[in-house]
């Protein structure tokens, strides 16, 4: 030992450095960072936040991807990061030859994906749930009170010049404090906007929701659990919808249960479009069947129903549920923990599959 030790030459402290700097480099390459390809542009500081941590291949256009853009993705990245407008079809999926293993969906619904494909693939999807939450259901304050007090239309006709004076008969909506708001689907966003409605603006809350497991979230609001959906629309002055797409939930509201609705109330949307039927709603607000609607998700996004366009008894957001910097910052972190943990080998805290 003290031999070998006497033997060893002194190396210049200099060259030490470049040898420790070139062998870092070395590790570096041969591990190398995960790959990841964004599908469209995210917040500039999370964006940032991805540089610092993975080879990125961001999309500064802003475009959609392809299904060949996506499938190319797959193939040649560690990771693929969409948003819920990307539809990650089978066929996207099945593509030959893929190098991702996990899929970082920036959204809390993740109904773009084809699960039962990406589990067949092999791949671990994730998704950004909690940090959403309370900008949705502000979200859904914001159409309620807007569809019942005439917002949409008011604007409009101030903008059209239309505005000859206040009178007493003039626009005159419905009062939202202290009447029934009915939630189909009582999760984290319906929630909080039970919350909002009821010590805000003193409404009862009643709702249907057969998934719910603990029931000690509902009393904080003295929301009281219905049977089924019908009994929520018979009795709420306002229906909003917290339930996520699924087979059993596509078009759940359709002529039928609009006709079940008090012709007084109004429906409000934030969940996904494809839960209502978009013609029948048309339908139902032209023929009075019920007093309005407001939606912030559509059956054929970006598309709208062209007659709803038209319709001054409708309220109608380009999908801003989660739009706030805070939020949309916060969705985007949540995505690189997750992408981190599961590099580090560990389970990604919102792994849905
Ligand atoms: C989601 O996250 O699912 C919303 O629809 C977009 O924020």
């Amino acid at each position: 030992m003290t031999a070998k030790r006497k033997a060893t030459k002194k190396v210049p402290a200099k060259r030490k450095v470049k040898a420790k700097t070139a062998a870092t480099k070395k590790t570096a390459i041969r591990r190398g960072k995960p790959t990841v390809v964004v599908t469209r542009k995210w917040p500039e500081a999370v964006e940032k936040e991805l540089k610092r941590h993975f080879d990125v291949r961001l999309n500064k256009s802003d475009k959609p991807m392809s299904v060949a853009q996506l499938q190319r993705a797959l193939r040649t990245a560690d990771a693929l990061l969409p948003t819920v407008t990307d539809k990650i079809s089978d066929e996207v999926l099945s593509v030959s030859g893929k190098q991702a293993r996990i899929i970082g969906n920036f959204g809390v619904g993740y109904n773009n994906i084809d699960i039962a494909a990406a589990k067949r693939e092999g791949l671990a999807v994730t998704n950004t749930p909690e940090v959403l939450t309370d900008c949705t259901a502000d979200i859904a304050m914001t159409l309620m009170l807007s569809v019942a007090r005439r917002g949409g239309e008011g604007e409009r006709h101030v903008r059209n010049k239309k505005w000859t004076g206040w009178r007493p008969t003039h626009m005159m909506g419905a009062k939202v404090t202290g009447k029934t708001l009915g939630l189909i689907g009582f999760g984290r966003i319906a929630q909080a906007m039970a919350h909002k409605a009821h010590h805000g603006f003193g409404m009862k809350i009643v709702f249907f929701d057969p998934y719910l497991a603990d029931k000690s979230s509902a009393k904080a609001v003295k929301a009281v659990s219905r049977s089924s959906v019908d009994a929520v629309l018979k009795e709420a002055d306002f229906v909003s919808l917290h339930c996520p797409s699924t087979p059993e939930t596509r078009r759940l509201i359709n002529t039928t249960k609009l006709k079940k609705m008090k012709k007084s109330a109004f429906l409000i949307n934030t969940a996904r479009g494809d839960v209502v039927d978009e013609k029948a709603l048309v339908k139902a607000l032209k023929s009075g069947a019920i007093a309005g609607a407001g939606l912030d998700v559509f059956e054929a996004e970006p598309t709208v129903t062209a007659a709803l366009l038209k319709m001054e008894n409708a309220v109608l957001f380009p999908h801003l549920g989660s739009a706030t910097l805070e939020t949309r910052e916060a969705m985007g972190f949540r995505v690189v923990d997750n992408i981190k943990a599961f590099f580090k080998g560990r389970r990604p805290k919102d792994r849905v599959a």
